[in-house]
């Protein structure tokens, strides 16, 4: 298993470029589904989870081919399968998005389900009442759940809680429904807008995506569409706090500034300045860091997938921070390993209190989950002596090549096998 080492201390600078949004290329990648026709899609991140649904959708029949410069070429002449095995979800729990489109092009999907995970339970259940809403017969038996109904008709749809992967996957069941379907408090984040872009490139019908009412008008086919996937905002994040935590000097490029401006903000509470561009961000480390509590949100709200990263920076501000986790119950298996190196933190719940300023110290730590693992290593980035980040299998998932891009602005960090 592969293991990140890192000499801590150094100042980073120079410039990154950002990949295409993670969380954005797998619904984008799950609604090829819905045509028999070539979807090309581009600024694809090449990440584990990526190569994931690739062999999800291979399995499903789909013709997928990834092309240099970030770019995947599906077609889906033929669904061969309805089925997403267990040995692909449990690896990767995004492929419960197979089940909306599946479901619309096939009239029926059957996925494994996903049990919980490093951060909480996950349930699916409100995507399958909302497939149920729109006509569909869903069972759950044999750790699969089951989704059939050979047409399905629009239908008004309020989800108890706001679901990201959920209204993606109500969003692609609905586009080739019968009539009209309204996806009530929905999620807003830009990944959904992201969806609705390509799928109404596609030939879908979709207003309001974005905002918490979305409205989608059945048509009876889609076809093929070309479509560029929105910038990573969680890796610019993460590399924004990199700059930060390292009192270091970062110009990170082919960003979206607009997807991040709680992030922004609150790091300009922290007393890190961020100079913003149209497609670029620039941050300055280096004064004094204050502590500034937060809580995580929907969008566009504090990300819980910045949660863990921020904590790391917590540990290197003046004064007490309160971090409140409000969207998952269980995402503070870093704070443990951050104490390993020296960080100072009382988990109440779901708060994590971090006092600072503390010296962290390199220790060799075992990464849970994917932002649990970047959060440890930007604590290696600025601890004393050498950190070696385990199970980084977790990263992968999720962040493209982030040693080589950490490496070409100086940081001391290197892939052992
Ligand atoms: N929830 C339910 N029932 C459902 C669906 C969700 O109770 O049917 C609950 C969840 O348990 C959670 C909350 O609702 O407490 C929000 O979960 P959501 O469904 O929005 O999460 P997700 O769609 O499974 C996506 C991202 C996550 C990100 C969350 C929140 C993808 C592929 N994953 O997950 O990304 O943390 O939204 O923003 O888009 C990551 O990239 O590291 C990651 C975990």
């Amino acid at each position: 298993m592969d293991k990140l080492r890192i000499v801590g201390g150094g100042k980073l600078k120079g410039e990154i470029r950002i990949s295409g949004a993670k969380n954005s290329a797998l619904p984008a990648m799950a609604a090829c589904l819905l045509t028999a026709d070539e979807v090309l899609l581009t600024n694809i991140p090449f990440v584990a989870d990526i190569r994931t649904t690739r062999r999800l959708l291979v399995e499903l029949g789909v013709q997928v081919e990834f092309e240099d410069g970030h770019a995947v070429r599906a077609k889906a002449e033929r669904i061969r399968s309805h089925e997403a095995p267990y040995e692909l979800v449990k690896t990767m729990r995004a492929s419960v998005l197979a089940l909306g489109p599946l479901l619309a092009r096939t009239g029926k999907a059957r996925v494994s389900l996903p049990g919980g995970c490093a951060i909480g339970a996950r349930p699916i259940n409100l995507h399958l009442k909302g497939f149920e809403k729109l006509g569909a017969r869903v069972k759950t038996e044999y750790g699969y759940v089951e989704a059939e109904g050979k047409t399905l008709t629009g239908a008004t749809i309020v989800f108890d809680k706001i679901t990201v992967t959920g209204t993606e996957n109500l969003m692609m069941a609905a586009v080739l429904a019968k009539g009209t379907t309204t996806l009530d408090n929905a999620a807003c984040e830009p990944e959904v807008v992201d969806l609705a872009e390509l799928l109404t490139k596609m030939g879908a019908k979709i207003a309001g995506a974005g905002t918490p009412t979305i409205t989608i008008e059945g048509v009876s086919k889609l076809h093929g569409a070309t479509h560029a996937i929105i910038p990573d905002r969680i890796e610019t994040g993460t590399f924004l706090i990199a700059g930060a935590i390292t009192g270091g000097e970062l110009e990170l490029t082919a960003c979206n500034p607009g997807h991040l401006t709680s992030v922004i903000d609150k790091l300009g509470e922290v007393g890190v300045p961020i100079e913003t561009g149209a497609d670029t961000l620039r941050v300055k480390g280096g004064s004094p860091l204050i502590a500034s509590d937060v809580i995580t949100r929907e969008y566009p709200g504090f990300a819980t997938d910045m949660q863990a990263q921020y904590m790391a920076l917590m540990t290197q501000a003046k004064g007490i921070a309160v971090i409140n986790e409000n969207i998952f119950e269980n995402r503070f298996m870093h704070a443990s390993e951050l104490m390993r190196m020296g960080a100072n933190i009382r988990i109440e719940g779901a708060r994590a209190i971090v006092a600072g300023k503390v010296r962290l110290t390199g220790a060799n730590v075992i990464a849970s989950d994917l932002r649990a693992s970047a959060s440890l290593v930007l604590a290696g980035l600025v601890a004393e002596g050498e950190t070696v980040v385990d199970r980084i299998y977790h990263l992968d998932r999720g962040y493209e090549r982030i040693e080589e891009k950490l490496q070409s602005v100086g940081a001391q960090i290197e892939r052992v096998k």
